[in-house]
């Protein structure tokens, strides 16, 4: 199966241009200043990828690309959509970084906690976030984690800060060296720099907690949808994270989040057979706030478990540089609009013979494009974009409305919840 991403027109021939599911396994980047047509590309591939069943997720930093959707999707697809919408104070999704069903999935979890704080406080790993902090970081996730009911985020500054809660937790550590952290370094630990590093923790972790919408989400114990059964059962997620409620920090919090229990879930193939790995698509636009470093060099990984990543951002050069290095990389598909002059001297080396100007210049909606075909990358051609689908039949409030009954819970009882377990 194949999905359009535009059309080439050469001496008035018109071919639409094509990328098969085995190439966009293989990944695809795409680069554009704004409004020359970047999100409608996504949005026409991922309605393109709905009404062919494939797998999606889709997360979205402004919203508008989840509510184009939306207004596209026929009754007929209407209950593969989980549609996550953070900003619904009433039934609350939870989505919980710190589930996990077996040893290595517990360890890369606790990896992306990590992964994640730096992304937000400190990506250029200049000392905010150090060894110290990863140390405390990781021995309260894993013992977070240990029990049978397991834990979330939300528990673990009260680890450092209530002794009975944290017996408690630690009665199932069975990890040594987790045991260890507590008996013996934290009971030789200064107060003085206990409690310094505690600010730290609840400085950090207060930008999270303190918000009712995202407390109820991300401290529940048990998420509203497993990625496994999404991935498998074709399912299609779509992810609002408009910042206008919950903030930009909240919005990149719940965006790492997803992209690392996606990821955790994919790794977790290899035990399901080849031929049962049906492909699996993520978009993420303006991609550059939602990913990990570690995520961009794992794209090589994710190819082999079926899971084929869409990227989209304005700027290259705005980009970590080992993440520029990781996506021009990893990535089969390489498709450009009008970008600035820094961007385009950077990448005219890739779309060789392409000079600079040629990207400088080009019109809204046109496109340069290295193509995957076959495992092979093309020449460098030229496209123009497809036009946004027009709306079809308007479910979007059935859509909603089903949602919210089948995976948000009822936000007092959410609240009851975690206050208990937080005793
Ligand atoms: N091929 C096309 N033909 C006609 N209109 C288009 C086409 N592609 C996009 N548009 C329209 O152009 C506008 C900008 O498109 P879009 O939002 O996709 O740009 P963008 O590159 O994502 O911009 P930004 O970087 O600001 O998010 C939208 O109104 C969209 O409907
Ligand atoms: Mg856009």
């Amino acid at each position: 199966m194949t999905v359009q991403l535009g059309t080439n027109i050469y001496r008035g021939n018109e071919t639409p241009i094509l990328l098969k599911d085995q190439d966009r396994l293989r990944h695809m980047y795409m680069l554009g200043k704004t409004g020359v047509g970047k999100s409608t590309v996504f949005q026409n591939m991922c309605l393109q990828d709905i009404l062919n069943h494939r797998g999606v997720c889709f997360i979205d930093p402004h919203g508008e690309s989840i509510s184009w959707i939306l207004k596209r999707i026929p009754k007929s697809h209407m209950e593969n959509v989980i549609l996550f919408d953070p900003s619904d104070a009433e039934n609350p999704f939870g989505l919980n970084l710190l589930e996990a069903s077996e040893e290595r999935e517990r360890d890369f979890l606790v990896a992306q906690v990590i992964e994640i704080f730096y992304k937000i406080f400190d990506p250029e790993k200049t000392g905010v976030i150090g060894p110290q902090f990863e140390h405390w970081l990781r021995s309260a996730a894993l013992t977070v984690m240990a029990g049978p009911e397991g834990g979330s985020l939300l528990e673990i500054p009260k680890l450092f800060i209530d002794k009975r809660f944290e017996l408690k937790k630690r009665q199932y550590v069975k990890d040594p060296m987790v045991q260890d952290f507590w008996q013996k370094q934290m009971a030789s630990t200064s107060d003085f720099h206990k409690s310094e590093m505690l600010n730290y923790f609840t400085s950090k972790f207060g930008h999270f907690l303190n918000n009712r919408l995202m407390r109820n989400i991300i401290g529940q114990r048990k998420s509203s949808f497993s990625f496994e059964k999404i991935l498998d059962g074709e399912k299609v997620l779509l992810v609002d994270l408009s910042k206008g409620k919950l903030g930009d920090m909240n919005a990149q919090m719940l965006g790492l989040i997803l992209v690392a229990k996606l990821q955790a879930a994919v790794l977790k193939r290899s035990a399901v057979p080849a031929e049962k790995r049906y492909p699996f698509y993520l978009y993420v636009d303006e991609f550059q706030n939602m990913v990990t470093d570690a995520f961009a060099s794992m794209l090589s990984e994710s190819r082999k478990y079926g899971l084929g990543v869409h990227l989209t951002n304005q700027y290259f050069a705005q980009l970590p540089v080992k993440m520029q290095e990781a996506v021009l990389g990893n990535v089969g598909t390489l498709m450009a609009f009008e970008i600035g002059a820094e961007d385009a001297e950077s990448l005219s080396k890739e779309f060789y013979p392409l000079k600079k100007q040629d990207f400088v210049d080009l019109p809204k909606y046109n496109f340069f494009i290295k193509l995957l075909i076959d495992g092979k990358t093309s020449n460098p051609f030229s496209g123009v974009s497809l036009p946004p689908v027009a709306e079809g039949s308007d479910n979007v409030h059935s859509i909603k409305l089903l949602n919210s009954l089948a995976y948000g819970l009822p936000a007092p009882l959410v609240e009851e919840e975690i206050a208990d377990f937080m005793k």
